[in-house]
């Protein structure tokens, strides 16, 4: 299997608009001034064949897949990810930062549409076998920051965030849980403060876990 390498696979987390597109940003350069070479990547999507299945996914309305549906294509999505793109990258010795991975599934597939955790453990084990990141950051804020910082982008992509608050709550809930469950895995990063603040925890934690 496709995990054996050099690489580092770091994950960024959390609910809307709690700043990971822009913290991976920031993680990118940050280990790049520091002799990394790193790939930054997404979920959904993240190869040729997951950014179609991205479209399907994050566009639309609400009603169009149910949270097994939901699930699966995620998990289809993700598994094209890791063969064209993680693993090989992981191979090569690169850092591979995602921004969202399997923990946004268990989060709003599971806590949030009620999927049972024993189908995302077996979708998990067809779609990656143990393959699991080296280090994941949860990016956590109170849902209405979060929704009030994404509803000021511009996106077509607002299938998810016009779920109802109490769905937001769960998801949050769900990331919180993970981490407590995978604390060797996971870090949790308070994502209220300004974006130089978050950046650094972010620092932080990858040096003190991973070292840099
Ligand atoms: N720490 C922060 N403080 C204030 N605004 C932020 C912060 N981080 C990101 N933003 C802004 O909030 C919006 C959502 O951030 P984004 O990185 O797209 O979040 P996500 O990818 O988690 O949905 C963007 O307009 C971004 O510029
Ligand atoms: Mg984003």
């Amino acid at each position: 299997m496709s995990e054996a390498s050099s690489g580092r696979f770091i994950t960024l987390e959390g609910g809307e608009g709690a700043g990971k597109s822009t913290q991976i940003a920031r993680l990118k350069a940050w280990l790049e001034a520091r002799g990394r070479r790193v790939l930054a990547t997404r979920e959904p999507g993240g190869s040729p064949g997951a950014e179609m299945i991205r479209k399907l996914l994050v566009e639309g309305p609400i009603e169009r897949w149910d949270g097994n549906t939901e699930a699966l294509l995620h998990f289809a999505a993700r598994r094209d990810h890791l063969r064209s793109t993680i693993w090989p990258a992981l191979k090569r010795g690169e850092w591979v930062l995602s921004d969202r991975f399997a923990d946004s599934t268990l989060a709003y597939q599971g806590y949030g549409h009620g999927l049972d955790p024993a189908i995302f453990s077996q979708l998990s084990r067809i779609a990656m076998q143990d393959f699991r990141p080296h280090l994941t950051l949860i990016l956590d804020l109170p849902i209405d920051l979060g929704l009030s910082r994404a509803a000021k982008r511009r996106s077509l992509e607002t299938r998810y965030e016009s779920l109802p608050r109490d769905f937001h709550a769960r998801v949050r809930t769900g990331f919180l849980e993970i981490a407590a469950r995978e604390p060797e895995r996971c870090v949790v990063i308070d994502a209220t403060s300004d974006v130089d603040a978050v950046a650094a925890a972010i620092a932080g934690a990858v040096g003190e876990r991973l070292g840099s």
